[in-house]
């Protein structure tokens, strides 16, 4: 079996989480090559809610959990999340998890810089991005301005010092240029050394055990965060994330040869969400969202926010699988559906009376899509939990067959339920 790269096929939240540790299970290794601390993972295991954010899922199922290089941690967020985990009587050591020393820190400050970036953007456009405020673009930022800290420099108390006169020569000049506070070195330091001891047990050579794994056969699973729609090249600019979500990141944000790379496993709702600001065609802000939102609990895992909600949009996944290198889907909560009279996909847009089938680069005509609707037959009763292709209702099946069609490549996987095994598999090469 070869390894396999988990993708987020739309604006994130599609259950990349769940996929993973379903996957896991025939895997050696789980590993996270994008985001950080934004991300939020959830996993329900006989009841039991697992919310992760920066720990590969695959230590639910006693599996190695790597963290990449192209990943930000936040050491702080690291080492409170591992305490969250243990209270589920899940221990997360430095035998289950290895870290890249190569991978970018995020710091207080990046989160400081994160609101005022926001506040900004709102003072000037109206409008901010909506991020999760966790400082996740501007250590990233830092990283591609080449001033920024990255996990290994925690050994090496000198050049940490250093490297922080240069991190705060940069940002203390934009604080103060806006009428902020300015960080101070010490504190700073001082945090960072006393995080030291417990974080660098983790760290280690990603990149080799990578390669080790893989030549000794073993299977690997890269863990997507956020999606393909979220994605700095490929997302709808500026409303995304600032990391390569699609699976080519998987190579260049773990030290995996792209050619390693199997296949790539998208996953995507039956219907559609998106968090924060930004174009979304097939939106519903009207009572049949709010449905979808109460009916699939549409609150992000981290921040509580509520989720937009809307029906799927076949153009945005057709184009998401292209630019993604997606071969096979896993749909997820067709459970969510149950009850409502009308479904429908969106299978077309127009833009200023024409139709069009991608997504315009430019996103004022972003703005102006109109979706084109095709409306199916709802289905009686209920599909929450089934597990074989023959118990759905045909409607749901001609659903899933449509989509299936719509999308051009096979459907895997159909997912009925939060718990790990309330799926239907319809493809074994996993
Ligand atoms: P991720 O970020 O892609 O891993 O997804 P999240 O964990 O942020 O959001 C997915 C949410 O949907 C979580 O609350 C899951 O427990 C839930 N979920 C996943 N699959 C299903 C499903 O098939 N049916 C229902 N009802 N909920 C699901
Ligand atoms: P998972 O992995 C959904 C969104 C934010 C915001 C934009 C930029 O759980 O699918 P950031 O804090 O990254 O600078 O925010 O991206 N966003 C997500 N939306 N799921 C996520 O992760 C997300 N991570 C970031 O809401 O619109
Ligand atoms: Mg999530």
């Amino acid at each position: 079996m070869s390894n396999v790269v988990v993708v987020g096929a739309q604006w994130g939240d599609e259950g990349k989480g769940r996929v993973v540790d379903w996957l896991a299970e025939k895997a050696d290794i789980v590993a996270r090559y994008n985001g950080g601390h934004n991300a939020g993972h959830t996993l329900v295991v006989d009841g039991k809610t697992y919310k992760l954010a920066l720990i590969p899922s695959g230590v639910v199922r006693g599996k190695l959990g790597v963290i990449g290089n192209g990943v930000a941690v936040d050491p702080e967020a690291l080492l409170a999340e591992i305490a969250r985990i243990a209270e589920l009587g899940l221990q997360v050591t430095p035998e289950v998890l290895q870290i890249a020393e190569t991978a970018t820190l995020v710091l207080p400050i990046h989160r400081a810089i994160d609101a005022a970036q926001e506040q900004l953007r709102t003072g000037t456009t109206g409008s901010a991005i909506g991020t999760t405020l966790r400082g996740i673009g501007p250590a990233y930022e830092d990283k591609i301005g080449r001033r920024g800290l990255r996990i290994c420099d925690l050994a090496d108390p000198e050049r940490l010092s250093a490297k922080l006169d240069l991190l705060l020569a940069h940002h203390n000049a934009w604080f103060r240029g806006l009428g902020l506070v300015p960080f101070e070195k010490g504190p700073m330091l001082e945090g960072l050394l006393q995080l030291a001891p417990q974080v660098l047990p983790f760290v280690g050579r990603v990149w080799e055990t990578l390669d080790k794994a893989h030549t000794n056969k073993q299977r690997i699973v890269f863990e997507g965060s956020q999606a393909v729609m979220l994605d700095i090249d490929w997302g709808s600019y500026p409303y995304v994330t600032s990391s390569t979500t699609i699976a080519a990141g998987a190579a260049s944000g773990t030290g995996i040869a792209p050619s390693h790379i199997g296949s790539v496993l998208g996953v995507s709702k039956v219907y559609a969400t998106r968090v924060g600001g930004g174009p979304f065609v097939s939106e519903l802000d009207d009572p049949l969202g709010e449905a979808l939102r109460a009916r699939g609990r549409e609150y992000g895992v981290n921040t509580g926010r509520p989720r937009r909600c809307g029906w799927l949009d076949t153009v945005q996944l057709r184009q998401s699988i292209k630019v993604a290198g997606i071969d096979q889907l896993a749909l997820t909560k067709l459970d969510v559906l149950d009850g409502f009279d009308d479904i429908c996909i969106c299978t077309g847009y127009e833009l200023d009376g024409q139709r069009i089938d991608h997504i315009p680069a430019n996103d004022a005509e972003q703005q102006r899509l109109k979706p084109l609707l095709k409306r199916f037959d709802a289905w009686k009763g209920s599909t929450q939990g089934l597990r074989s292709w023959n118990d759905l209702p045909a409607e749901a099946k001609a659903l899933i067959g449509a989509i299936q069609a719509e999308a051009g490549i096979p459907v895997a996987m159909v997912t009925t339920g939060p718990e790990r095994d309330d799926a239907i598999v319809l493809r074994s090469s996993f």
